[in-house]
């Protein structure tokens, strides 16, 4: 049973696209998930995040339910296209005053606000010219990022500059079953090695503007496992680290891509630009979910791709492998290969199937084994020596998941997407517990 360190922050987490909606309010501007949910056959469930849980009008309920799970900070994001609907020029006073007022909100209620600067919602006018294959959408992001911070600096303290670069470089850009929907290597390589640049200059230049901020980034690490006994399989699993984790990770911290791929984004490297990648962060954010399996793939751009678990231990709905042990794994793993750096687990969660009973009831038994697995793993790895100062867990409420639209289901809040009715299931009371007790 673990017992964490006084001091540790619970909280939760949740992003703009996935909750807000009012997609059309305060002048906000078209990002690249509008257009690509517009697609046929893009969403599992033909949905967008159009009206999501439509929490750009009920956020003061939004933040009156942090209150009652008890948690001590909250991490969202800002929508570039709600400051800058075209991704630049004047800042949009509207989609701003919206962030005022959910920030106002959270400091009265004594809840401490984490913003993510970068959460996948590319404004559609520079993906008309690229996105971020264009090394011109470096000094966009800057500009909004600092635009952003010097707004809300003032209450806001730590600022998380982008949400997992290798996810949308990867399913953005590789795989395609993210926006902006593009399958090709090349892409990908200048995806990923434009954000970490992107993300390397606003912190540079946020640093120049004020020290009070805490910065950081959120990254998607887990370990690779091949998905079966072959060389072939071992070399897949190999390369889906250096592509995943470490070409996300290493350029931050050490200044360069892991070796097996640093030759493929040479191409996009200009002078100096792994100087200015390589920050000095004040946290990593860990997102974490799973283990991933990987097999080689002719039929992907890179070569290589994820595959299920291979064996039949549990899944969540999504089908991720529910392991503890992976979780603690890649908290070591940070504190062994990248000199134990503070650490907010900015993500950790899972959905299932929850069904509502007749009386209005949603008993999720199996989201507390899950949440109980990976805090153990947690406390475990803190009293091995790792340095994590808050959890946040995925998600405050049911939203709208990506490709998998309103199929999944990651709340500690059930959201009836009919009526927008909010209920807490049974997991929201065990974190409540947790965060009022400090243990379980
Ligand atoms: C992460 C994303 C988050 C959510 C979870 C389930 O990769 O950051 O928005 O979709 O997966």
């Amino acid at each position: 049973m673990p017992v964490f360190p006084s001091g540790f922050v619970w909280g939760a987490a949740t992003a703009a696209y996935q909750i807000e909606g009012a997609v059309h309010e305060g002048g906000r501007g078209e990002n690249i998930w509008d257009r690509f949910c517009r697609q046929p056959g893009r969403i599992r469930d033909g949905s967008s995040g159009e009206v999501a849980c439509d929490h750009y009008r009920r956020y003061a309920e939004d933040i009156a339910l942090m209150g009652d799970l008890g948690v001590g900070a909250y991490r969202f994001s800002i929508a570039w296209p709600r400051l800058f609907p075209a991704g630049k020029g004047p800042l949009n006073r509207q989609g701003l005053d919206f962030y005022d007022r959910l920030v106002d909100g959270l400091c009265e209620a004594g809840i401490t606000p984490f913003a993510t600067l970068y959460y996948w919602d590319l404004p559609q006018e520079l993906q008309a010219r690229g996105g971020w294959t264009n090394r011109d959408t470096i000094p966009r992001f800057v500009d909004y990022a600092c635009a952003a911070a010097e707004r809300l600096g003032d209450r806001v303290q730590d600022f998380i500059l982008m949400n997992e670069i290798s996810v949308a470089a990867w399913r953005g850009h590789a795989t395609g079953i993210h926006a902006p929907g593009i399958a090709d290597a090349r892409a990908f390589l200048a995806a990923t090695h434009h954000m970490n640049l992107a993300q390397g200059e606003a912190i540079r230049a946020m640093r120049g503007e004020s020290s009070r901020w805490r910065l950081g980034s959120a990254l998607n690490l887990m370990p690779v496992d091949p998905a079966d006994d072959s060389i072939g399989a071992a070399d897949a699993a190999d390369l889906v680290d250096a592509f995943w984790n470490g070409s996300v990770i290493d350029p931050l911290i050490h200044g360069r891509y892991p070796e097996i791929v640093a030759g493929r984004f040479q191409p996009f490297v200009q002078e100096d630009d792994m100087e200015r990648i390589r920050q000095k962060v004040d946290f990593i954010g860990l997102n974490h979910y799973s283990r991933a399996y990987a097999r080689q793939d002719p039929d992907q751009p890179l070569g290589v791709g994820m595959v299920a678990p291979p064996d039949d231990r549990p899944t969540t709905a999504m089908g991720w492998r529910i392991d503890g042990g992976g979780f603690r794994e890649t908290l070591m793993r940070l504190k062994e290969d990248y000199g134990n750096p503070p650490v907010h687990v900015t993500e950790n969660g899972a959905a299932f199937d929850d069904i509502v009973d007749a009386d209005g009831r949603i008993s999720d038994p199996a989201r507390i084994a899950f949440l109980e697995e990976y805090l153990s793993a947690l406390g475990q790895a803190i009293e091995a020596g790792c340095d994590v100062r808050s959890y946040f867990v995925w998600s405050l409420m049911d939203n709208f998941e990506w490709a998998e639209g309103y199929t999944k289901r990651f709340g500690l809040v059930h959201v009836d997407y009919a009526t927008q009715k909010r209920t807490p299931k049974d997991s929201f009371g065990w974190y409540a517990r947790l965060t009022r007790e400090g243990r379980f």
